[in-house]
């Protein structure tokens, strides 16, 4: 057997072992639709639409199932609806369901829209829709090819579909069921799924139409029935996760588990195969200690990982910091828990412990780290390298000992070292740090989550911006969609909160609500159902307009003597936080505009200079052009990260 047999094997091995461990969170889009009308005032749409999907977030990930209403009896009421089907662990679950987040909004500024992906389900509206179990956009889909054996098979699925309709709908099934059927040589897989919010008679109503559609489909491979209430799909495979079907009453559950205990022990066989084959050649026999899988299936990368100097062992990481000891944990990130770590040298580090299991990925990942870490600049922190051997992949950043700048701005105490000229320095080298990552670096990096907490200060206060770069090597790993669109709600650009248009100017605005917020001393609060981040900026665009602005600055920072100069600032920020991409500055603009004065530029702010989504759509094709999917990864679920990058 030739070496890239063995290699091509343990990588499909591989991939169907990891794939069993983290379940399938099926976030293939088997059908999207938007409702006919407009909103009437897209910004006010956008003012509930927010909230409202950020509130399914959180209730779907946490219940598998969540409704929600946001603005209520206002025009522009966001009514919202997240279904996971019950198959789906919670971590697939949360998997599913961002990406439903990610992509629902495709359908604004209409007023309302339903995805349904194969493992869930979200939509939103203007009214209630909870109970409603049938209606006019009820869909079912078919794959265009026949089952091999077209007779039985058809025999085989309309079996299974009817079985999972009755299954369903009986009183203890909560409206989820999944079934297998044999007919003529011939086998059918099919699952069925109500929304949480239906009682059994709106489920049993649902499901029964929706079985005629997608029994409609057969003999094709695949069946899938999209209605209001419910989701139906019959398939050829074996498409749940088999782990939760036990005890849901399925007439295929012994044939199921005996494909499981079959597959497995081919699989085991074909893994005792190739460690033969690979042993007699002496692929093994290289190194002392038995490999972990990676090492097995990494080859020659295996060996590049091991012998650059930005591989740590993860032991030793594990160790430097006191085995993730909660006392030598200095924060939560979006990706991750960062501890303190003292190396045996003595040298102190940072280590991040990623959330997410990039091990199907440690190649790619790898890179990206190779890549971010030649990104130097004295206003971002430097990543040092990282772990990928151990049971969780670690990243190792420079430490700093003043931790961050949300710690200071907003502690009555702690925000008092923080005088006018130290936070001028701060709001510069912000600047020059995001100018460095847009334009100057050889990777064009957009760094997606500019906010006070990513902001380190060292022990002369000068900033440090962390957390930049890596998006990309996640966004190969779906997990990056956990919280959505990836950003903090508030600093983010309307652009991309509404329709995940990426581009370096979603950092631009991120920094003009950051430059704002360093001055007041007040945080754009991302809290859920107020204006989120656009209060704070409302705030100080009206001061702006009334010429006021003293009111609303820091007052320990605040004097007279430095009024226009205050000003300046305020301008600039404003200016980073148009609506409009296009009438945001480059980074490279606002750090020219810092240096010189009130008195030798002249800024000129359209009006108004936030949230209005409607001048969002004007967004021009030159501004898409410089986008991030120029440079990403191999796509792990196409559809939705050509989206999130801009389509
Ligand atoms: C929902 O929006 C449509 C289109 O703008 C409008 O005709 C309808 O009256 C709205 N429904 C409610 C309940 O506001
Ligand atoms: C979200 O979930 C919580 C806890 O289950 C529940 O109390 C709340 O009513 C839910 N919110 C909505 C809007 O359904
Ligand atoms: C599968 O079952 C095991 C043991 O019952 C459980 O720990 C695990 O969370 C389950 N996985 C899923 C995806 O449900
Ligand atoms: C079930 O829900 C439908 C729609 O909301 C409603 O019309 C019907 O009365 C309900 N049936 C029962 C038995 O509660
Ligand atoms: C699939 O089977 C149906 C019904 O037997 C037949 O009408 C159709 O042409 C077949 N399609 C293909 C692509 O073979
Ligand atoms: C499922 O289908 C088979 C074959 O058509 C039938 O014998 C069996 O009774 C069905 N089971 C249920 C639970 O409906």
């Amino acid at each position: 057997m030739a070496a890239p047999t063995h290699r091509l094997l343990l990588l499909a091995l591989a991939c169907a072992l990891c794939a069993a461990a983290a379940g399938d969170p099926r976030t293939a889009v088997a059908g999207q639709s938007c409702a006919p009308g407009s909103a009437v005032s897209g910004s006010v749409l956008a003012d509930n639409f927010v909230p409202a999907m950020d509130d399914l977030n959180s209730n779907v990930s946490a219940n598998g199932f969540g409704t929600s209403a946001v603005g209520a009896r206002g025009p522009n009421t966001v009514f919202g609806l997240g279904q996971c089907h019950r198959d789906l662990s919670p971590l697939d679950c949360k998997l599913c369901f961002a990406e439903v987040r990610s992509l629902l909004p495709k359908c604004y500024p209409r007023v309302g829209g339903r995805l349904f992906l194969d493992g869930c389900f979200g939509r939103y509206a203007n009214y209630s829709f909870l109970g409603e179990a049938l209606g006019p956009a009820d869909a079912r889909v078919c794959a265009p090819g026949n089952a091999s054996n077209p007779r039985g098979f058809a025999d085989a699925a309309r079996a299974a579909v009817a079985n999972v309709t009755e299954a369903a709908v009986r009183g203890d099934a909560d409206g989820y069921a999944v079934a297998s059927a044999s007919a003529g040589g011939a086998t059918a897989f099919a699952l069925a799924q109500c929304w949480g919010s239906l009682n059994a008679t709106a489920c049993g109503q649902c499901l029964r139409a929706a079985a005629r559609a997608a029994a409609g489909c057969v003999p094709a491979t695949e069946g899938r029935a999209l209605y209001t209430g419910c989701y139906l799909r019959y398939s050829t495979r074996l498409f749940w996760n088999v782990n939760a079907t036990a005890g849901s009453g399925s007439s295929g559950k012994n044939g199921v588990v005996w494909i499981l205990v079959g597959s497995f022990l081919g699989a085991f066989v074909v893994v005792l195969i190739i460690a033969f084959l690979a042993w007699k050649k002496g692929i093994l026999r290289r190194k002392k200690q038995s490999k972990s899988f990676i090492d097995m299936y990494g080859g020659g990368v295996s060996v590049r990982i091991a012998q650059s100097s930005l591989n740590f062992k993860y032991e030793e990481l594990r160790k430097a910091t006191n085995y993730f000891d909660p006392a030598n944990k200095l924060g939560q990130g979006s990706n991750g828990a960062v501890y303190k770590a003292v190396m045996p040298d003595g040298k102190e580090v940072a280590v991040k412990r990623l959330f997410l299991n990039t091990r199907e990925w440690v190649e790619q990942f790898f890179n990206e780290v190779e890549l971010i870490s030649q990104v130097r600049h004295k206003n971002l922190v430097k990543l040092l390298g990282c772990s990928v051997n151990g049971p969780e992949s670690l990243l190792v950043y420079e430490y700093y000992f003043n931790k961050s700048l949300e710690l200071f701005l907003f502690d009555a105490s702690r925000s008092r070292k923080l005088t006018w000229d130290l936070r001028v320095g701060i709001i510069q080298g912000i600047a020059e740090g995001l100018s460095y990552l847009h334009e100057e670096s050889e990777t064009r990096i957009i760094h997606r989550d500019i906010k006070a907490s990513n902001i380190l200060l060292d022990d002369k206060y000068k900033p440090k911006i962390t957390d930049f770069g890596l998006a990309r090597a996640f966004a190969a790993d779906v997990t990056h969609l956990t919280t959505g669109v990836a950003g903090t709600l508030g600093y983010m650009a309307p652009e991309y909160v509404v329709h995940g248009h990426l581009t370096e100017k979603a950092d631009v605005f991120s920094y003009g609500v950051l430059v704002l917020e360093i001055i007041t001393g007040k945080r754009c609060s991302g809290s859920i159902g107020s204006h989120g981040g656009q209060a704070l900026l409302t705030k100080v665009w009206k001061h702006y307009k009334d010429n006021t602005v003293e009111t609303i600055i820091d007052p320990i920072i605040y004097k007279d003597t430095i009024r226009d100069k205050v000003l300046h600032i305020v301008q600039i920020g404003l200016l980073c936080a148009q609506a409009n991409p296009g009438d945001r500055p480059t980074m490279t603009k606002v750090v020219e505009l810092l240096r010189s004065h009130k008195h030798d530029v002249e800024i000129v702010l359209s009006d108004p200079p936030f949230l209005n989504v409607e001048g969002v759509e004007d967004m021009k094709q030159g501004e898409q052009s410089r986008l991030l999917s120029a440079h990403s990864g191999p796509s792990v679920s196409g559809s939705s990260r050509s989206y999130l990058n801009g389509r």
